[in-house]
């Protein structure tokens, strides 16, 4: 079965393509290499035990996304190409809805053509906004804080009308909490070319000797420990709920499912974990709270369980392990 990615060769989608490789999978990517270059397709092409196509397009060019979609003619496209800077998306909205929305359009056109009608997307729990209730579920309000969740929650929304408009679609949003970790054997880890704005490169780069020390960006909030709590999931396991996802989009529906471990780990418990595994100690500064950060945030992975079975593999000292392996960097033996 051919399978496209978008995005195919950033963080997510490129553990997407691995893990599609493993399984057998006919794979194309379609990137625009913004943040990533030909060295990692190459590196791919060569790690991944699969036939790969790669088209260098971006999801705004409507015409060129017309024409790779039909040329490679999938069955299933998964779509992870995206914009994905909270930060940035304040400063850049346009950019966001004009990537992660009209981009979105011009997929669902471009697969419209090419009589492609199985989709996967590549949600964000950051759709829910500040969390009423604990753990969130896909039922939760959908009221995003920033352009970014905006952003994300109107492509969800176009994909599901498009989805109910013709018999025989099937649409999976997957609405990811927080990916970790890097891929075992190819250590396909998340290594922004862009500066890091996520925890755990954040500590790679201290580690790594790269930044003098890591901001603790509040230690009062209402957590055992007053440090923000998130729902660490690994991104192999992200990766395998695509696969399992795949079956699932041959059905005619529009399914939502949170993507999550269902356990939150606290800023303070994720760096005692870098600090164990690579033995060296990491130096903190407590500063303000980033604006728009909750407290706690994790999921309630009931329905993704039932829906694709139990998806969640590793832990968060996995996720740590192989961090430290994809950056580089030494660990304890
Ligand atoms: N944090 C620090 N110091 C840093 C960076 C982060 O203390 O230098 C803290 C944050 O305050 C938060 C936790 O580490 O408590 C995790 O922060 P991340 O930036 O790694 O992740 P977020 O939960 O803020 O955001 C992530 C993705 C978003 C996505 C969201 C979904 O980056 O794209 O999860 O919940 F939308």
């Amino acid at each position: 079965m051919k399978v496209l990615v978008t995005g195919g060769c950033g963080y997510v989608g490129s553990n997407i393509v691995a893990a599609l490789g493993a399984h057998g999978y006919t794979i194309g990517i379609l990137d625009n290499l913004a943040t990533s270059s030909h060295a990692v397709v190459a590196d791919l092409q060569a790690k991944v035990d699969a036939q790969l196509a790669f088209f260098e397009t971006d999801v705004t060019d409507r015409e060129a996304l017309k024409d790779a979609v039909k040329v490679f003619s999938p069955e299933v496209v998964i779509h992870c190409a995206g914009l994905k800077s909270i930060a940035d998306s304040w400063h850049n909205p346009l950019a966001y809805f004009n990537v992660n929305v009209a981009g979105t359009i011009n997929l669902l056109e471009a697969m419209e053509q090419a009589g492609c009608s199985r989709l996967i997307f590549s949600s964000s729990a950051t759709v829910y906004g500040d969390p009423e209730f604990l753990p969130i579920t896909e039922d939760h309000p959908l009221v995003p804080i920033n352009p970014y969740g905006r952003s994300k929650l109107m492509a969800e929304a176009v994909m599901h009308d498009w989805q109910r408009a013709a018999d025989g679609r099937g649409v999976a949003a997957l609405r990811y909490f927080n990916p970790v970790g890097a891929h075992h054997d190819y250590l396909l880890g998340d290594n922004p070319k862009t500066p890091a704005n996520n925890l755990f490169p954040i500590i790679c780069q201290v580690l790594a000797g790269q930044k003098d020390s890591l901001s603790i960006l509040g230690d009062d909030y209402p957590t055992p420990d007053g440090t923000g709590e998130r729902d660490y999931i690994h991104v192999t396991d992200l990766s395998e709920a695509h696969i399992r996802a795949i079956a699932k989009t041959a059905t005619p529906a529009f399914l939502v499912l949170n993507i999550g471990t269902g356990k939150p780990s606290s800023v303070k418990q994720v760096i005692a974990q870098f600090e164990r595994h690579s033995n060296v100690p990491i130096t903190t500064r407590i500063e303000a709270k980033r604006p728009g950060d909750v407290a706690t945030s994790f999921a309630s992975n009931e329905r993704s369980l039932d829906m694709l079975g139990d998806y969640v593999g590793k832990t968060i000292e996995d996720a740590v392990a192989s961090s430290l392996q994809a950056a580089g960097l030494k660990q304890q033996s």
